[in-house]
């Protein structure tokens, strides 16, 4: 499926029923920030918090990532966008299933096809597999990048990773450094105040 306009993608998104997550689900996470911007961020899928409010990470880690991302001038609703692997949420919070994943990746395919970005930040071992390195070793590749179909690829620890073992919190935000890096580059104008 191809789109030339978010709208159309949206909706299309939010009556989706490719999988069985649509039986459960309250809201269809599609995703959010500025289409405009090269740069992605891609999750696992929505937890709990984020199939109420129908919004990409917004509990406990989402706060935590938020707060990464301003370290380095990044803002959800100025000049990324994130989205998830799975738009809508895996009851008690499982794994999605690779054919969960994989009905759902049209939608995913769509959204990077209208933003082109430039750079990708897969977050957690499940994103990163899934986007470009199946047999990815999260613990040693993180903030290292990898160059897929000319899109630069980069793995970071899942925020709700850095919840759990709080010592990993400044290898994680050398993660940031490195794309803020990177980000200035290959697409500087991210931190143009006039990204429309
Ligand atoms: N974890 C994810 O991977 N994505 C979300 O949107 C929330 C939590």
């Amino acid at each position: 499926m191809s789109y030339n306009n978010w709208e159309d993608l949206k909706n299309d998104c939010k009556a989706c029923r490719r999988c069985g997550l649509c039986e459960t689900r309250n809201n269809v996470v599609v995703g959010v920030g500025n289409p405009n911007s090269r740069v992605m961020f891609i999750g696992e899928g929505p937890g709990q918090n984020e199939d109420l409010q129908g919004e990409p990470f917004v509990g406990r880690g989402g706060k935590l990532l938020d707060k990464m991302l301003a370290a380095v001038h990044l803002d959800r609703n100025k000049n990324i966008y994130i989205a998830n692997i799975v738009k809508c949420r895996p009851p008690q919070n499982r794994d999605p299933l690779p054919e969960e994943q994989e009905q759902c990746s049209v939608w995913l395919k769509a959204q990077i096809e209208l933003i082109k970005p430039k750079i990708i930040v897969c977050l957690g071992r499940i994103a990163a597999m899934k986007m470009f390195k199946e047999d990815i070793k999260i613990t040693r590749e993180h903030g290292q990048f990898f160059e897929r179909d000319g899109i630069l690829y980069m793995a970071t620890l899942h925020p709700a990773a850095i919840l759990r073992n709080p010592n990993s919190k400044p290898a994680a935000f050398q993660d940031y450094l490195n794309l803020q890096a990177k980000i200035s580059e290959l697409c500087p104008e991210t931190y143009d105040e006039l990204l429309n």
